[in-house]
């Protein structure tokens, strides 16, 4: 995949990793253009990397997503790559009832639905492009779930599941479809605020490094950190792995 002069969209690409993914894409002659719900963010990104272009986009409002579509098509016709990163992480007990579940339809919404949608929407441009591509971010955890976080982790298996598919469908349609597949990542708010580096952690810049090493080269599948081995580990491994986090 050629990493330079493409046109890409990302998702929540004013904060954490889909910033440094935006910071790393403009500097290599990329044009940018990057949304999420709060202006200031927004505001911020452009400040610390000025060639980025905003879009303030809700992209669980199908209102929005349909505002976001028009503006691309209508301001930056030639885009050839949709990166699907906005995302939220809840803890939630399943065990104290259905309020308790309703942050988890908020995950199901954003992590999910909203993503399916908005690729369906953009497929259109998207195939009229050359060295076009998708970029669905996931997580280790949709590969083995925390059981802290039970809704998040099923979100993010789900956009596993609907990878490989979009994937076959797309695999004669001139569009190449990558899963970015991080293992935790110290350095966002995802949990509500950065934390310290551990041994299984990487950061935001690490998993820009990978994404664009990973395209560059075509693989379809891009782990970083711990999540490349989960990615090949057998079902026995998972098992153990999953017993070792969720102790
Ligand atoms: N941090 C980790 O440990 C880790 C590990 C594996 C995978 N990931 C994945 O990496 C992606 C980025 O997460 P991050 O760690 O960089 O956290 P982050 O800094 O909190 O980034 C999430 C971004 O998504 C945006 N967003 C959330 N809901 C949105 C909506 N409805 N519409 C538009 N934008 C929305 C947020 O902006 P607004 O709130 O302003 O909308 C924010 O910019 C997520 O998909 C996450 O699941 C993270």
């Amino acid at each position: 995949m050629k990493m330079e002069g493409n046109t890409v969209l990302i998702t929540g690409g004013a904060t954490g990793i889909g910033l440094a993914i935006a910071d790393r894409l403009a500097k290599l002659g990329n044009e940018v253009i990057i949304c999420g719900r709060r202006k200031d963010k927004l505001d911020e990104a452009q400040k610390e990397s000025s060639t980025l272009h905003a879009r303030i986009a809700d992209i669980s409002d199908p209102r929005s997503r349909k505002e976001l579509l028009d503006f691309v098509v209508n301001d930056y016709p030639a885009l050839n790559m949709l990166i699907n990163n906005a995302g939220i992480q809840r803890k939630i007990d399943l065990a104290s009832g259905e309020d308790a579940i309703k942050e988890g339809d908020r995950e199901i919404e954003i992590n999910f639905k909203s993503q399916v949608h908005l690729t369906a929407m953009f497929l259109p441009l998207l195939q009229k492009q050359e060295n076009a591509a998708i970029v669905n971010v996931t997580s280790g955890l949709g590969l083995i779930p925390l059981s802290t976080f039970p809704i998040y982790s099923a979100t993010k298996a789900a956009m596993h599941s609907y990878t490989l598919s979009l994937r076959h469908q797309l695999r004669n349609k001139g569009v190449k479809v990558f899963e970015l597949i991080p293992p935790t990542v110290h350095d966002t708010e995802l949990k509500g605020k950065p934390t310290a580096r551990t041994e299984y952690s990487i950061s935001s810049s690490e998993v820009a490094d990978a994404l664009v090493a990973g395209m560059a080269k075509d693989n379809l599948e891009i782990g970083a950190g711990p999540s490349l081995g989960w990615l090949r580990a057998s079902g026995d491994e998972i098992q153990q792995i999953f017993g070792r986090m969720n102790h």
